[in-house]
């Protein structure tokens, strides 16, 4: 891309937005990017070990609910462009402390949207136009049945506490863009995978209790199905939209890799056997899988239609799901030091917090 931009990246010391960093790094040489990270325990500084700071990049550690310094950053830095990924992300913790996420991925956004709109009145700076792309997901429209697939146009029907802060985001983005024509964008995109993801979600955990050889936990029957969307693919797909993406427009982000739990979880399990052995006790990996009790309100199936970016800007996967999981085992085997360090046992998991860790023993022989 060769406009020079000024971006302001929230949350790129988590998984995605430290894969998004790394990727402008990568391709936009001419790209100055601010990263406002407030670095809870999903953000990590490692996760842009390489990226040094200076014309191209800098880091500034604060809350995306800081008023003051979101303000001060934008007039600092003459800021035209917000990729705001910052967010509570993981569905889990927001059925067992909501609060966060409230504040995080509602005020969060609000106050961002309110500095753009302070500070892009005077919409032409430098030539370059503002915009401000807003990166949310499929869970805001609900859950599917066996049939049927996510559109731009699907009804909101959130049904976690997570989803539902991150419907009311989204449109609190699109009411700026109606109010105050705020120049917005929002991609809903589905379940990533990939290298730098904390491991509390599936695919990093089932990788991570594979090789400590602990128990697996399915939840319910393990046949519910996510779209998965290798973390590369999502980042190339962002790039895109910044690029060639409508004001105002938002762009459905999928993989088109559907897989109930339990089969991504057997692969894994397949994967870790071929690349390390079975386990200690000549069992393989498949042995650890254990079905514990359903999440509240599981969302059954996640499915999306990704024609309109397809059409409209040019964009689709490329990583086979096959492929990229290959991939992401690999990646966490070569960097268990990085695992190892991130996982400091402040949280203990879903399972533990609601139920003690009465279910998740391995299955006894
Ligand atoms: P993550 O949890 O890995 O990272 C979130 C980052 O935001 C962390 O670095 C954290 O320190 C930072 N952060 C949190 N609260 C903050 C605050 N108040 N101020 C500043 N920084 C703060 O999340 P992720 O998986 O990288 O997701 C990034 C975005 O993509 C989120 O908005 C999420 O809703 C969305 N999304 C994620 C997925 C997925 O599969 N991971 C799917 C769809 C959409
Ligand atoms: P997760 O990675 O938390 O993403 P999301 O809830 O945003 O889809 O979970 C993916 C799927 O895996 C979801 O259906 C819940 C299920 N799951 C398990 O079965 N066991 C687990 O330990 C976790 C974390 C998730």
């Amino acid at each position: 891309m060769d406009t020079a931009r000024k971006v302001l990246v929230t949350g790129g010391c988590g998984f995605i937005g430290a894969n998004f960093v790394r990727h402008l790094h990568r391709t936009c040489p001419r790209w100055r990017v601010v990263n406002l990270d407030t670095l809870t325990y999903a953000g990590n500084l490692d996760n842009l070990q390489g990226i040094e700071e200076g014309n191209r990049y800098r880091f500034v550690k604060g809350d995306i609910c800081n008023t003051a310094l979101v303000e001060e950053i934008f007039v600092a830095e003459q800021i035209d462009t917000v990729v705001h990924f910052a967010a509570e992300s993981h569905v889990d913790r927001s059925i067992t402390g909501p609060a966060e996420f409230i504040q995080t991925n509602i005020i969060g956004t609000f106050t961002l949207l309110e500095a753009a709109r302070r500070n892009w009145q005077d919409q032409h700076r430098g030539g370059t136009h503002p915009l401000f792309l807003h990166v949310s997901t499929d869970e805001v429209y609900g859950s599917l049945g066996e049939t049927g697939y996510f559109r731009e146009t699907t009804a909101y029907d959130p049904r976690s506490p997570y989803s539902a802060s991150k419907a009311s985001s989204d449109h609190l983005v699109n009411g700026y863009f109606h109010t105050y024509d705020l120049p917005v964008m929002i991609t809903n995109c589905s379940n990533n995978y990939g290298p730098y993801q904390f491991p509390e979600k599936l695919i990093p955990l089932i990788i991570h209790n594979c090789l400590q050889g602990r128990a697996l936990p399915v939840y319910g029957d393990g046949k519910n199905i996510r779209d998965w969307l290798h973390v590369q693919d999502h980042c190339e797909a962002i790039a895109a939209v910044l690029e060639k993406g409508a004001i105002g427009a938002s762009y459905n982000i999928g993989g088109n890799n559907e897989k109930e739990n339990l089969e991504v979880v057997e692969r894994i399990c397949d994967i870790v056997d071929d690349r390390v052995g079975p386990l200690s006790s000549g069992e393989k990996r498949r042995s650890l899988i254990t079905f514990v009790t359903d999440r509240l309100g599981h969302d059954r199936r996640y499915a999306i239609d990704a024609g309109k970016i397809k059409e409209q800007v040019g964009w689709q996967p490329k990583i086979t799901f096959d492929e990229g999981i290959r991939k992401t085992v690999d990646w966490y085997l070569e960097h268990q030091q990085w695992v190892n360090t991130i996982i400091d046992g402040s949280y203990r998991g879903y399972y533990e917090k609601m139920y003690g860790n009465r279910e998740i023993l391995p299955p006894q022989r």
